[in-house]
């Protein structure tokens, strides 16, 4: 017998066509056939049969597209740095970290921010993050209160970690973590996805749910009750992001071209074939391109010089300002949907077990949050180096992988020391022949290093740790 609530929620599944879910339902324990209705009841019929109809629409004109502007590498920054270190001073600024996904591609189990990431000692990349911050909080006197956005796969445990690793030394107050929604799997054909008899087929929706799930987990009214105006946002893979830079702060803040809404970071793309995003311009709007939906005769076209036209590369770092998030959270906006297809396990009726599919079998819906760099009144893009600055985990060999990362660390840690006079071996192609590693408590930038004693060389295949 179904409640009167379970009665109305099995009608508009059978009104949007999905009655194939409760096929199982008067088999399940009392307790299963509740959790199914529970997470029925969360799912936005309307919206997916929505986003079901919608799958032929055409999507942007990209002959209207064309490269963004942005703020080039070397510019003077004395004044958006002073700016930037007066808001850190006066507490107007928290850190935001999405890492909702899982290291799966890296081939970890658990969530990604748990991932040994350092070159020499192999620090996980929480507690890499964890140390910049508070060495920052050190530097400007105030505390940065550091929000993460985890996901159901993974919020158990990100939690789990911080309480076993004592919360890095930080005050416990002064981390929050959040869990971000889910989105139904569907099939090519628009329906619904059983995993197992009693539950569907769900993926987290995006980073771009963080704009709901700050504000649905009071994330964003406690920003605001700490005073907090703007965000250093980032993603859960990259060891060399410089959290909350002045700079960058104190250009996204009061630079000219800058609403102080949303700003981000660029490097120039590696290649062509580079898997990140590209900031384009649009209608007047800086916007961000993914790589995957990106046409392969813009990827590749090369400007007068010969170089690539559409080479601002993503590097997910923002800075976003409350406001803006308040002000997403209050209008009817709504981030589109991007769809991938993917490999969702499913509930085979005959085999009566969960099948791992071969073959894509399912479209899954995430929100990317860059496309809210379009609803920004004006946005601001930065150029950094990516020495400096990128060395993202993503793969398990090649490139974005450990290996690669941790020459990319010594690069830079090499390059920062050299600039003091020390000694430092290299190879033929101008790598760093050394594993060299600098805790954040040492130096966040090159020139913390001008009042530490150095070593005057360091030996080809030595690891240092500073
Ligand atoms: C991402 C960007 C790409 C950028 C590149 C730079 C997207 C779609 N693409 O690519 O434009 O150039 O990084 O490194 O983001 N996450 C959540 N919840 C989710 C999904 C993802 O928190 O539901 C987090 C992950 O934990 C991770 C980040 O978002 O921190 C990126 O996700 P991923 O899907 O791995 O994006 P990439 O393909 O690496």
């Amino acid at each position: 017998m179904l409640s009167d609530a379970e009665r109305t929620l099995a009608d508009a599944l059978a009104s949007h066509g999905q009655s194939h879910v409760l096929r199982h339902a008067d088999a399940l324990s009392h307790a299963d056939r509740k959790a199914l209705f529970a997470q029925l009841a969360a799912i936005d019929l309307p919206l997916i049969s929505r986003l079901v109809k919608s799958g032929a629409e055409a999507k942007t004109d990209y002959s209207a597209v064309k490269p963004a502007p942005y703020v080039a590498l070397g510019t003077p920054a004395g004044a958006a740095r002073a700016h930037g270190e007066s808001l850190l001073r006066a507490g107007k600024v928290a850190v935001f970290t999405v890492a909702g996904g899982q290291g799966t591609r890296l081939g970890w189990r658990g969530p990604k921010g748990t991932y040994p990431a350092t070159v020499v000692t192999g620090k996980p990349l929480f507690r890499v993050f964890a140390e910049q911050i508070t060495a920052a909080e050190k530097r400007y006197g105030r505390s940065l209160p550091w929000y993460i956005m985890t996901s159901p796969l993974n919020s158990a445990d990100t939690r789990a970690f911080f309480r076993d690793n004592n919360w890095f030394g930080r005050n416990p107050a002064d981390t929050f973590l959040f869990e971000q929604g889910t989105m139904p799997s569907i099939t090519f054909d628009g329906k619904l996805i059983l995993e197992t008899p009693g539950s569907l087929a769900l993926n987290p929706d995006g980073h771009g749910g963080a704009i709901r799930a700050l504000h649905a987990s009071g994330a964003l009214e406690d920003m605001q009750a700490r005073g907090v105006e703007h965000m250093s946002y980032f993603q859960v893979d990259n060891p060399m992001v410089r959290i909350a830079d002045p700079v960058f702060l104190g250009l996204h803040a009061s630079g000219e071209g800058s609403s102080g809404e949303m700003s981000s970071k660029m490097v120039a793309k590696r290649d062509a074939a580079e898997k990140v995003g590209v900031f384009c311009e649009v209608g007047g709007k800086t916007v961000v391109i993914e790589y995957s939906d990106m046409p392969a005769e813009l990827t590749n076209s090369l400007d007068a010089q010969g170089k690539l036209r559409f080479n601002a590369g993503s590097i997910a770092i923002h800075a976003i300002s409350v406001a803006f998030m308040q002000r997403l959270t209050q209008g009817d906006f709504a981030l589109p949907f991007h769809r991938a297809k993917k490999k969702v396990p499913y509930w085979c009726d005959t085999q009566k077990k969960t099948v791992e599919p071969a073959e894509p079998n399912a479209i899954k819906f995430e929100a990317f949050v860059f496309d809210a760099l379009g609803i920004a009144k004006k946005s601001l893009v930065m150029e950094t180096s990516r020495t400096e600055e990128f060395a993202p985990l993503k793969n398990a060999t090649g490139e974005d992988s450990p290996a690669w990362s941790h020459q990319i660390q010594s690069n830079r840690n090499g390059g920062w020391l050299e600039k003091f006079g020390v000694k430092i071996p290299r190879k033929p192609n101008g790598d760093v022949d050394a594993r060299i590693e600098i805790a954040a408590e040492t130096a966040l930038e090159a020139d913390d290093l001008a009042d530490i004693a150095l070593p005057r060389e360091i030996k080809s295949g030595e690891e240092v740790l500073l």
